[in-house]
């Protein structure tokens, strides 16, 4: 429970909720299905959008969102301030992203997914005036050796030397971008392997923080509201991040001033989401290192899911079936 300078009490999401917004984000992806490979990004988008409103409707929370991707590439929304779930239960901040992956849904190619991140009312950095920022993402042993104002090569060795690997053994992803070009080279130099994304960092953060995964740290410039969503689950996966915000112009960062964003700041798991009670789910739309895709099986539509828990410290894999005369319509 948490009493605000008003008196209001609200309820802290419990333990039910990760398990209940999957459904949100397995609809999203379903519906987003027809539009794999069909070159028609904004479709895909908004049909994952409506799909994704729509069942949100339906869970017992009083959700505000904070985060609804999109205005980067003025892709179809759900609006920041618009009120979602049912009004019953739990106040929280919700930052959803219906596919993280829409040009690769588009195109047909693996990594597309659909994410919500949920947390405590008011505990979400809401960075929508300034598109960018860049990270950098590690399992816990990045604490104390790894710091996102250093050279990267500096960081690849403390890693290495931190998870008791050569550097050559390192892996690190970055978004496959022209502003990376240098970095890129940096990394090379340094001796580790790079694993370059097409698009989805925020999978790439998920897997540099855990442990049974290739990738050891993802680093560079990606989406905003994609790090605020990355830091909702790193705080369950227990690993490193840090970020700093990275405006693409003068107005850009006099919006951020004005809206009490720091720049030259690095921005840790703790500020990017303060709450220590957060939700973070993802449906996989294609196929992916983190979960599979979207499948039909006969009459079945198969879901696959990871829904992660702070408070717990818990990633559960959801696999679902779902009758698929249900989604017809
Ligand atoms: P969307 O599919 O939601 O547009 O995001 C894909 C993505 O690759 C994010 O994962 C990443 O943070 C961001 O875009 C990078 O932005 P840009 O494509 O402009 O470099």
């Amino acid at each position: 429970m948490v009493t605000t300078d008003t008196g209001t009490l609200f309820l802290h999401p419990d333990r039910n909720l990760g398990m209940e917004l999957v459904r949100a984000t397995e609809a999203a992806a379903i519906r987003a299905v027809p539009f794999i490979g069909r070159g028609d990004k904004l479709a895909a988008d908004g049909a994952a959008v409506d799909a994704m409103r729509k069942f949100l409707g339906t869970v017992n929370f009083d959700g505000v969102v904070v985060i609804g991707e999109g205005e980067k590439d003025k892709a179809p929304m759900l609006f920041n301030g618009e009120h979602v779930g049912n009004g019953r239960g739990p106040a929280c901040d919700i930052a959803v992203d219906p596919i993280d992956g829409t040009s690769l849904t588009a195109a047909g190619r693996q990594n597309a997914l659909s994410m919500i991140a949920v947390a405590d009312r008011g505990s979400m950095l809401d960075a929508s005036t300034v598109y960018y920022m860049d990270k950098i993402v590690t399992s816990a042993e990045g604490f104390g050796v790894v710091d996102i104002r250093k050279p990267i090569g500096e960081n690849i060795r403390a890693l290495a030397k931190a998870k008791g690997k050569s550097v050559d053994e390192i892996t690190v992803a970055v978004l496959d971008r022209p502003r990376h070009v240098q970095l890129i080279d940096d990394i090379r130099a340094a001796g580790a392997g790079t694993r370059m994304l097409l698009d989805g960092d925020v999978a790439g953060g998920i897997n540099a923080a855990r442990y049974e995964t290739r990738i050891d740290m993802c680093v560079g410039v990606g989406g905003s509201p994609e790090g605020v969503v990355t830091a909702c689950a790193i705080k369950a996966l227990g690993g490193f991040i840090q970020a700093v915000l990275r405006p693409v112009d003068d107005d850009q960062k006099q919006r951020g001033l004005d809206a009490g964003l720091l720049f030259d700041h690095v921005y840790d798991a703790d500020s990017l989401v303060t709450s220590d009670n957060t939700y973070f789910v993802a449906t996989g739309v294609t196929d992916g290192g983190l979960v599979d895709g979207v499948r039909r099986k006969g009459p079945i539509i198969r879901t696959e899911s990871i829904v992660l828990r702070s408070r717990s410290g818990t990633i559960r894999r959801v696999v679902a079936d779902h009758l698929a005369q249900k989604w017809l319509d």
